[in-house]
């Protein structure tokens, strides 16, 4: 057994997936086999969850049947509302309300035990993890959009059959039927986000699944490893900073202040990429379209001033550590470009990393060993027992 220690585990290859492959280095990433630049801008979320699911895009008509398929799961049941109310009126940020909401998504089964063992994998229907994958993927933008329907003191909309995944998700969120414009651009993002190796919510997922147990356990965990600041909860930060750059206008001022006062830039640096990360590129693409057609332009024109500062700024603070532009920097101008409330950047995040998330806890399944690592102890040893009365500090 080694002797080495690896808190973060850097380095460790702990499966060999199908989904994604993320060069650091390089900078690049492939989704499926195919380049990121190729499927953003061009796919349907459908078709990139199809993708991991399958391993190839779908033909029209295996695409019509996804699209029904999913969009037929998309509804949640009273009482999964009921907990989302109780959220919302208890001002639980969002992402513990989407993690009650996808634990809670279970109750819309009518009874039977939820394991992986013994059931077809491949099945789409029933409780299986493949069915689950599926409605999983379906439910969490209802999950997310009844929540904050709830926090603004409306009612939650049915979904809308007749909506792409994309277009559904924001009609839930304003009642209204977004410019084709807006879908484009959050589908671009949820593309871009879908799948991304590893990373920390996504080995939980598969660690989760590698005891055997089901997706909605897995996923629920997921969704709490996501939450975390280091992980997905960057961009909400990277918007407020953007905007109040935006309205102070001193772009140097600002970046000074917070590395002179040992603060980290949101939306840079990353544990795999030293150089400029590759979603973060398409998301800048994507949002640039955007915002050109926009009352907003002149915030966007902020943000690529901005990066170009801290990117810089960062190379004289830390010069032995490539501190590049991540995904999330462009995440907070594309979402809020599209209407996206800043409180529901990190759920709209899981609303497309689902379908990452699910479709490795399908590929652990498919070969499965139980995840399990080990520790080196560093504590005390040789200790004897001393009852209670006679223990000092
Ligand atoms: N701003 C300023 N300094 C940063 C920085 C940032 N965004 N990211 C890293 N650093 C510095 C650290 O302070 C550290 O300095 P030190 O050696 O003096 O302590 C050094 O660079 C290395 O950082 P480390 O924490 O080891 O890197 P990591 O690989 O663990 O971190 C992140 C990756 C993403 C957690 C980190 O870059 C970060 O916190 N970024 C900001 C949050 C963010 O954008 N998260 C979204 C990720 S997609």
């Amino acid at each position: 057994m080694s002797e080495t220690t690896n808190p973060g585990l850097e380095g460790v290859i702990v499966a060999e997936t199908e989904l994604s492959d993320v060069d650091g280095e390089a900078g690049e990433l492939i989704i499926g086999g195919y380049p990121l630049e190729e499927l953003a801008a061009n796919a349907s979320y459908e078709e990139s969850v199809f993708l991991l699911f399958k391993g190839r895009l779908p033909t029209a008509d295996e695409l019509e049947t996804f699209r029904t398929d999913l969009a037929a799961r998309r509804r949640i049941t009273e009482e999964v509302r009921q907990v989302l109310r109780r959220a919302a009126a208890d001002g639980a940020p969002a992402m513990d309300a989407l993690r009650m909401g996808v634990a809670a998504a279970s109750l819309e089964d009518e009874g039977g035990e939820r394991e992986n063992a013994d059931v077809d994998t491949t099945a789409e229907t029933g409780s299986g993890p493949r069915a689950d994958a599926i409605r999983l993927v379906a439910v969490v933008p209802t999950v997310v959009a009844t929540y904050w329907r709830y926090r603004r003191g409306e009612e939650p909309l049915e979904p809308r059959s007749d909506l792409n995944h994309a277009a559904n998700y924001l009609y839930l969120l304003t009642g209204e039927e977004p410019t084709p414009a807006d879908v484009r651009g959050l589908e671009t993002y949820l593309n871009t986000v879908i799948e991304h190796g590893v990373n920390a919510s996504t080995f939980t997922a598969r660690t989760v699944v590698s005891t055997d147990s089901d997706l909605i356990s897995a996923i629920t965990a997921a969704v709490g490893a996501l939450k975390g600041p280091l992980h997905g909860g960057a961009p909400g930060p990277v918007l407020e900073m953007l905007r109040e750059v935006h309205e102070e206008g001193d772009p140097e001022g600002y970046v000074r202040e917070k590395l002179e006062g040992g603060e980290r830039l949101m939306g840079f640096g990353h544990r795999v990429y030293r150089v400029r990360d590759p979603r973060a590129a398409v998301l800048s693409d994507a949002a640039e379209r955007l915002y050109a057609q926009s009352a907003d332009a002149d915030f966007f024109e902020t943000v690529q001033a901005f990066e170009s500062t801290a990117v810089d700024a960062l190379a004289e603070h830390k010069p032995d550590r490539r501190l590049e532009t991540n995904v999330e920097f462009y995440t907070a101008a594309l979402l809020d470009g599209v209407g996206v409330p800043q409180e529901l950047f990190t759920p709209t995040f899981a609303v497309s990393r689902v379908g990452g998330w699910s479709a490795h806890c399908l590929e652990q399944l498919e070969d499965n060993r139980l995840v399990r690592p080990v520790s080196r102890y560093v504590g005390e040893t040789g200790r004897t027992w001393t009852p209670v009365d006679e223990r000092g500090v």
